[in-house]
């Protein structure tokens, strides 16, 4: 992916981005406000005089207001990466499965409703990292998850997989969806890149997922990418030094590549 971009298109971004954040910041306090009297106004009802149709308006509402206050996160934290305002609080982690059955835990219900098998698995031990998980999760690991959640259809499998080798740990995140056509792949990791790819296939989001997931993984010294070797379904890798604020070598993709290309296909 070619990320290099001109001074005249720099000043272009970050005036976007000045006025994004401020939007952004602005629109949380009224959404949170809505969300919060939705919330007291269902538990009310709920225990006063129960009313289904109600209810469900109610829980319309609040989903739409959840999806809302995640699409204005998403703005606020793209604009705070790109003018590399997002802190990274590196921390030790003894145990990343843990981290992941976290996750899995997490999105274990949304499964589950879909019928989908949701999984971790980790093949070899894994090295103690010094990441900033929470961040990490936020916005990059959720977000492949939530993807492949919402593009596998029923019956079908998501798995969250993790992997050490050398100095560098492997994560990914697979599923048996209908995967991502060749011709959109170089789009994907694009800012809104969704709004250039076939409506049918975008379904709910704002596009900016897999963006804010490579700015992330970027400024942590690692990388992102789409397996494009997978026949069937998506398949998502994030490549990792078990240290970032040590390692300061490049993390060369084509080799991690080669090197576990017998791994990688799980
Ligand atoms: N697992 C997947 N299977 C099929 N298509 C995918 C998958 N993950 C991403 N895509 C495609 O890549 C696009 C961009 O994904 P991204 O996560 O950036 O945006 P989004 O999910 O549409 O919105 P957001 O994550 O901001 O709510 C998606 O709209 C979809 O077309
Ligand atoms: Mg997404």
């Amino acid at each position: 992916m070619n990320t290099t971009i001109n001074d005249n298109e720099k000043a272009i971004i970050e005036k976007h981005n000045r006025i994004l954040s401020i939007i952004s910041h602005d629109l949380k306090s009224p959404m949170i406000a809505m969300l919060g009297f939705s919330r007291l106004l269902s538990k009310e009802i709920e225990m006063s005089a129960p009313d289904e149709k109600w209810l469900k308006m109610l829980k319309i509402i609040m989903d739409s207001g959840e999806d809302m206050l995640g699409m204005i996160e998403d703005i606020l934290a793209m604009a705070k990466m790109e003018a590399g305002k997002e802190i990274i609080e590196f921390e030790f982690i003894e145990d990343l499965a843990k981290e992941l059955i976290g996750i899995e835990k997490t999105f274990g219900c949304e499964a589950k409703a879909k019928g989908i098998d949701l999984s971790v698995v980790v093949k070899s031990e894994l090295p103690v990292v010094r990441w900033d998980m929470k961040r990490l999760r936020y916005h990059a690991l959720n977000n492949l998850v939530s993807n492949a959640l919402k593009f596998t259809p029923s019956g079908g499998r998501v798995t969250i997989g993790a992997e050490a080798f050398d100095e560098t740990v492997m994560l990914k995140v697979t599923d048996t969806g209908p995967g991502i056509p060749e011709e959109v792949r170089n789009k994907i990791f694009r800012r809104f890149g969704h709004t250039e790819l076939c409506s049918e296939r975008t379904k709910k989001g704002d596009g900016l997922g897999l963006y804010n997931a490579h700015l992330f993984v970027t400024q942590h010294g690692g990388k992102i990418w789409l397996d494009d070797l997978v026949n069937q379904g998506a398949s998502f890798l994030i490549a990792l030094p078990v240290d970032p604020t040590q390692d300061k070598t490049n993390i060369e993709v084509e080799k991690v590549k080669t090197n576990n290309r017998h791994k990688l296909l799980l």
